[in-house]
């Protein structure tokens, strides 16, 4: 076998919080997240999975961290890297804003005048260091050019490119067509796989 690695993974959404009731989402089910931590831990990796809100059941050797915002996602990252992680793989879509006030109480109707003051979460690919990193990029359009960028802004070792909008592909799906880009610029254009294939894959791009 390769050498046996400390993987993190991130998957599912992030909830950012507008009051003890209400919340900002995404569709995202995790299903791509655990696909790649049970596709790693079979693999014989130390596998973290650092799951937002899910309704799925761990992976069989994989260490769970629950988590509910953008800002624990971080903070439950960052403590797996501390600790020694080699690679992250960041599946999760995690909500880029969050509410700027977070009420106690659920808000009456007549306490809203319809705006939402919002605030930027942080970037956990971007701010996370000292680990290698994967990540994917969930595109409606300009796939390949969108990936190449992010690639380079969140300085990862490759991206997994998804258009969400493609029939079987992206949130809530068992199926993906991905598109691997990696820091040398290679691109490899993979064929509509069922999620723990496209994993099986990601985990052996990690071990070359
Ligand atoms: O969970 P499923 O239902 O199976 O759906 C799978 C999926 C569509 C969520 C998955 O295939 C996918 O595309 N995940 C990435 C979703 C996303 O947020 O993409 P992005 O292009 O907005 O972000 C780029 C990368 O930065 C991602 O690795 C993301 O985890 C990371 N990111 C984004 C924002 C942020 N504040 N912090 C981050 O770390």
């Amino acid at each position: 076998m390769a050498q046996k690695l400390k993987v993190v993974v991130t998957a599912g959404p992030t909830r950012e919080f507008v009051d003890p009731v209400r919340f900002l989402s995404n569709p995202s089910t995790g299903k791509m997240g655990f696909a790649v931590a049970r596709a790693a831990a079979a693999a014989g990796h130390a596998v973290a999975l650092v799951a937002g809100p899910v309704a799925l059941k761990t992976p069989k050797g994989v260490r769970r961290v629950d988590v509910v915002s953008a800002r624990d996602m971080l903070a439950a990252v960052a403590r797996e890297v501390a600790a020694g992680a080699d690679v992250l793989i960041a599946t999760a879509a995690v909500a880029d804003w969050r509410p700027k006030r977070r009420a106690r109480q659920k808000l009456k109707k007549g306490e809203m005048d319809g705006t939402l003051a919002l605030v930027r979460n942080p970037d956990i690919l971007k701010t996370v260091r000292g680990v290698r990193k994967v990540g994917f990029a969930a595109e409606t359009r300009n796939v390949l050019k969108e990936a190449v960028r992010k690639c380079r802004e969140k300085d990862l070792e490759l991206i997994v490119a998804n258009d969400v909008t493609e029939k079987g592909c992206g949130f809530g799906t068992d199926t993906n067509r991905a598109t691997l880009v990696r820091r040398d610029g290679t691109v490899v254009r993979l064929p509509l796989l069922t999620k723990l294939a496209l994993a099986r894959r990601i985990v052996r791009e990690i071990e070359i």
